[in-house]
């Protein structure tokens, strides 16, 4: 089986719908391989998997640790992981930390938040052969809310700009997280990479889901998730039902036990 490649991504522009979900581990990595395109081993797993409050406090030997084995489960799906909190404060910190990332990994690419203020730092990963996703709008490690971003015209003009910057920066693919629809077709029409949006409308060219939400793992998820399942809800059934055999003698059951 092939895996996909950064060009292969690139000429789905406009054409083609690409399929992105999150990955942590080893079961997600191995389904979500199946269909998708990406597999972004992102760093909300701070939230959906530590319990931690922000994506803030995540390290990178963490983040490391789950992206092996979801490069390691994963065959034909691009694999980028995403750089945590002061990882890349400048170019030579995040190559630092973005060729252990790789080495360690071996992962394809890795991602950034943020937009004009970054440029150097995609310039100059890029520069060293190491491909990078852009991430704007709503930039969970440096935010003050979660608001939605783009409804007055100044921050418009702002991530339109952020948008235009990242992929002349070298950026192969632009996450738009949580911004106003029409401000997504603006970018999307602005840009000459693909935009994967998660809150960011059906004018993108791609979507992407923390995978966690969208199977109802998540206890608190905002609007723009829909849930496929709910899994929590499934698993709750099962440990209940597990229980109430184990205290009424039901469990192990006769095939269960070694004669
Ligand atoms: O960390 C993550 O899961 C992400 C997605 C929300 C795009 O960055």
């Amino acid at each position: 089986m092939q895996r996909i490649t950064i060009k292969k991504i690139l000429s789905k522009k406009n054409r083609t719908p690409i399929i992105c979900l999150t990955a942590y581990s080893k079961t997600t990595a191995e389904i979500s391989d199946k269909y998708c395109d990406i597999i972004l081993v992102g760093d909300s797993l701070a939230n959906v998997l530590y319990g931690m409050k922000s994506t803030r406090e995540v390290k990178i030997d963490t983040m490391i640790l789950h992206a092996k084995t979801v490069r390691k489960y994963s065959r034909k799906s691009l694999v980028v992981f995403d750089m945590p909190h002061r990882t890349y404060t400048n170019k030579f910190s995040a190559y630092k930390n973005a060729k252990k990332v790789i080495k360690h990994t071996k992962c394809h690419a890795v991602k950034l938040e943020g937009g004009k203020e970054i440029v150097k730092i995609i310039k100059y990963l890029t520069r060293k052969g190491i491909p990078v996703m852009g991430h704007i709008g709503l930039l969970p490690q440096t935010a003050t809310n979660f608001r939605v971003k783009g409804k007055n015209s100044f921050q418009k003009k702002r991530i339109l700009r952020d948008a235009i910057e990242v992929s002349k920066a070298g950026a192969f693919a632009i996450i738009l997280e949580c911004i106003v629809e029409d401000l997504a077709k603006e970018i999307k029409k602005s840009v000459s990479v693909p935009t994967i949006g998660i809150g960011a409308s059906k004018y993108c060219d791609g979507q992407i889901l923390v995978v966690d939400d969208m199977l109802g793992l998540s206890n608190n998820f905002p609007k723009f998730v829909r849930q496929y399942s709910n899994l929590r809800k499934i698993i709750e059934k099962s440990v209940k039902h597990y229980a109430r055999d184990v205290k009424l003698k039901r469990f192990p059951y006769i095939n269960n036990v070694y004669k």
